[in-house]
């Protein structure tokens, strides 16, 4: 045990984010609501409250990405582990790890796990994680990074053994980024990989536009909540007084992008203090700030992305709907 008792000894926790500031927040407020068209990174949906709110959107009957990916994984988890024979998991954007479940029990099961290496920006989610997934797995080690997979992919560590790993980009969250964007993390993650290393990639797959619509504007309101509260993390962390209650949920699906956008639509012409920016922000009524970009996938396009990013796809698991996708990838070599 180490001198402090309560810290346990198969737990390593490096943070590259203490404070809410280092995510980049006041930056991307000045950047994105001073341009022509307001935006803000999707990112800053997830403090705790944003985590509850996602992790709801995740049981709506209307969300099906979470249920369909996990019944991918749950389908497919012991042969991609035997495939890879990966002792490690790498996980970006691990969130409260729902579904690292799967994948680190077929692990077990195959006798190989040895560590977790999550990467969030959500802290007390990754402790309890970590917390709780040492206890699951006995004999596992976690190694916990705080940090923003877009600036701390560097901060993973080294693999512990010479065995192979898999670093998984789960529940579509690829989709978040534009093109370009996309292309550039998906090479800066196959940076990561070792000969025999994979990437496990989730991704949203293009369906019919009610379907996908539904998913993200929800009878319940739980999504139009979620997108809100980018507000209310602004408003708190850099004492805004956005009012909530005077912004409407939009999302649709752009057909020719072939990505959900989700909007925040002023009800009626609003002036905004963000007071740590000493800024104003005047929106018009009408006036629309973009929150999220959701892409969604064909085949061609994981294809294309990969071969831009220096990648080789060797794997690609659907459900029979063809509505979410699991695929693997190794360096191209
Ligand atoms: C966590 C980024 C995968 O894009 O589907 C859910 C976030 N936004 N509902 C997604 C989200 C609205 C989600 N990802």
């Amino acid at each position: 045990m180490t001198p402090l008792g309560t810290a346990d000894p198969e737990i390593v926790i490096d943070r590259h984010l203490d404070e809410a500031h280092e995510r980049g927040l006041a930056d991307d407020v000045l950047d994105g609501l001073t341009r022509p068209f307001k935006e803000l990174p999707p990112k800053h949906f997830y403090d705790e409250r944003g985590c509850e709110l996602f992790d709801q959107i995740c049981e709506l009957p209307e969300y099906y990405p979470t249920r369909t990916e996990r019944a991918i994984l749950e389908a497919e988890a012991a042969a991609i582990v035997a495939e890879t024979g990966a002792a490690e998991l790498v996980e970006l954007g691990s969130g409260t790890a729902a579904k690292t479940r799967v994948l680190l029990d077929a692990m077990a099961a195959a006798g190989r796990l040895r560590r977790y290496v999550p990467l969030d920006v959500a802290e007390t989610v990754v402790q309890a994680s970590a917390e709780a997934l040492v206890e699951e797995y006995p004999g596992m080690q976690v190694h916990g990074v705080i940090g923003d997979f877009e600036r701390h992919l560097g901060r993973i560590p080294p693999p512990v053994s010479g065995e192979p790993r898999i670093v998984a980009l789960l529940g579509g969250t690829i989709g978040n980024f534009p093109p370009g964007s996309r292309r550039r993390l998906l090479r800066e993650i196959g940076e990561l990989l070792g000969p025999e290393d994979r990437l496990l990639l989730g991704t949203g797959l293009v369906i019919d536009t009610p379907t996908l619509e539904a998913a993200y504007d929800d009878e319940a309101g739980v999504t139009a909540e979620f997108n809100r509260n980018v507000l209310r993390v602004v408003n708190r962390e850099l004492d805004a007084d956005f009012p909530l209650d005077g912004f409407d949920h939009i999302a649709f699906f752009d057909t020719r992008h072939e990505w959900i956008e989700m909007r925040l639509r002023a009800r009626r012409p609003c002036s905004v203090l963000v007071g740590a920016l000493g800024l104003r922000i005047e929106l018009a009524a009408g006036e629309e700030i973009r929150t999220e970009i959701s892409a969604k996938f064909t085949h061609a396009r994981v294809l294309g992305d990969y071969e831009a990013a220096g990648l080789r796809l060797t794997g690609w698991h659907t459900d029979a709907d063809e509505r979410f996708a699991l695929s693997l990838a190794a360096p191209a070599g």
